[in-house]
């Protein structure tokens, strides 16, 4: 266990936020917190931003908001850097996108244009349906990485920063397992130095981050900071991770709801889930190994919610399917379909159907700015490793060896407050009634 810091250093000075992959959640997080700051549109969605937390008893009314609570970093301290395969600075990137108005675009579109990606580093069979141009070139993967760090560095020194973190928005890579040159830190920058094909590019820039000392969070499903490998050097340098792929859309709602069905112990036969989506994120799962990625992420949450071992007449059968269409002319505007086969009292079947006409990076943006900030505080307040009480805002969240991930978005949210309390000094909230403790 970690132990309850002493000091939380303060949130001084600015905050470099580094994004690999700067595509359509990248850039909507970028012009969002740029239009939040001159006060042209509210972050809605951002648990840091708007949330509160109660502390003490419900009669005591300490109900401060969280960014008061805790030393959070100010969007006004806030620096944008990142990388890209394409050379398309924030602005294009995110007219590209279409995700905001062109009226929200223009109001921030000088601060945009001058965010410009850095060559980014690419290895084709990671992410098959791209062929990146603005690419870095080098003999070995340890020189990419390399070329990484000093990129950050140059980044720190020109805009002054204080402190960074990273947080991935790039494509999702191709399935890949634990190989041998993820297993430890000595046989991963041995295989950087081999070429070892099973290093993606993710963990390159993750590597690179915490060589520089900048926290990592992994907003797609493949592997990065959860390899061995890279969870030793997080270790090493005292270096918050957390990981991974952000919990949007379809997800998100089957954490809201699984969790309200279990706590009436009402069974599930059959639960299949299919979107349609035509961003570029959707034409890359469209490659069956991206995909694989992606549905061992989302396939996993119910179980885990659900517990079939432990009430197997309930969720013992369940059948749950996910698909994922490629639909181009839906860009962005992700339309997720669920089926949810039910059944209640004796047995008798019910149906649920939702259809989640939902805004895919409207949704991921805040998740982006919370981890940003989150993450930052963590350093300051000395945690390391993976930070489990961010789970609430991933599809997968790691954990430490040996334990099961916890998906029940309301269980989350309890761990990330109570966190926060713990930090603070405060009393963990538990909901026992007053009358047993006072
Ligand atoms: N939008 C959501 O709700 C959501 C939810 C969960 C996870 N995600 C994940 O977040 C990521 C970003 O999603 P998006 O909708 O912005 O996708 P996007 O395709 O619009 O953006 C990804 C960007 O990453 C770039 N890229 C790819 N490989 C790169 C590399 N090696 N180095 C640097 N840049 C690279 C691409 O050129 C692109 O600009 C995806 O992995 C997606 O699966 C998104």
């Amino acid at each position: 266990m970690h132990p309850k810091p002493n000091e939380i250093a303060p949130a001084s000075g600015k905050l470099g936020v580094l994004l690999p992959g700067m595509g359509a959640v990248g850039t909507t997080f970028v012009a969002g917190v740029m239009l939040a700051r001159r006060g042209s549109a509210k972050p809605f969605g951002s648990l840091s931003q708007l949330g509160t937390i109660r502390l003490g008893k419900r009669t005591d009314h300490r109900v401060p908001p969280i960014k008061d609570f805790v030393p959070l970093a100010g969007l006004d301290q806030l620096e944008f850097g990142g990388w890209d395969i394409f050379p398309d600075n924030a602005l294009e990137a995110a007219s590209h996108a279409e995700v905001l108005s062109k009226e929200h675009l223009a109001l921030v579109k000088d601060e945009l244009e001058r965010v410009r990606p850095w060559p980014g580093v690419f290895f084709p069979g990671f992410v098959r349906r791209l062929n990146g141009t603005h690419v870095k070139t080098a003999p070995t993967k340890r020189d990419l990485a390399e070329q990484v760090r000093d990129d950050i560095r140059s980044f720190k020194k020109e805009r002054g920063l204080e402190r960074a973190v990273a947080i991935w928005c790039g494509s999702t890579e191709a399935y890949t397992e634990t190989s041998a040159a993820h297993a430890s830190l000595a046989a991963f920058e041995k295989g950087l130095a081999d070429d070892d094909a099973t290093i993606a590019p993710s963990m390159i820039y993750a590597y690179a981050c915490l060589m520089e000392g900048v926290p990592y969070a992994n907003g797609a499903p493949n592997l990065t900071v959860d390899i061995p490998a890279l969870q030793e050097l997080a270790r090493d340098r005292a270096l918050p991770v957390a990981g991974k792929d952000f919990k949007t859309g379809q997800t998100l709602m089957k954490t809201i709801l699984a969790p309200g069905l279990k706590a009436r112990m009402l069974g599930l036969r059959g639960w299949f889930s299919t979107n349609i989506l035509g961003n570029r994120d959707g034409e890359v799962l469209d490659d069956p190994d991206s995909f694989k990625s992606k549905e061992v992420t989302k396939l996993g949450v119910l179980d885990y919610i659900l517990q079939p071992k432990v009430y197997p007449d309930l969720y013992g059968s369940l059948y749950h399917k996910v698909r994922i269409e490629y639909y181009p002319p839906r860009g962005d505007q992700k339309e997720g379909w669920d089926n949810l086969d039910i059944f209640g009292w004796l047995g008798y079947p019910m149906q649920i159907k939702i259809d989640f006409l939902c805004r895919d990076s409207i949704l991921a943006a805040p998740i982006v700015l919370d981890l940003a900030l989150f993450l930052d505080l963590a350093q300051r307040a000395g945690l390391a490793g993976t930070q489990e009480w961010l789970s609430f805002y991933f599809k997968s969240p790691m954990t430490a060896p040996g334990l099961y991930p916890e998906h029940d978005l309301f269980i989350q949210l309890m761990k990330l407050k109570n966190t926060l309390r713990w930090m603070r000094g405060e009393e963990p909230i538990t909901h026992l009634g007053r009358e047993y403790y006072d």
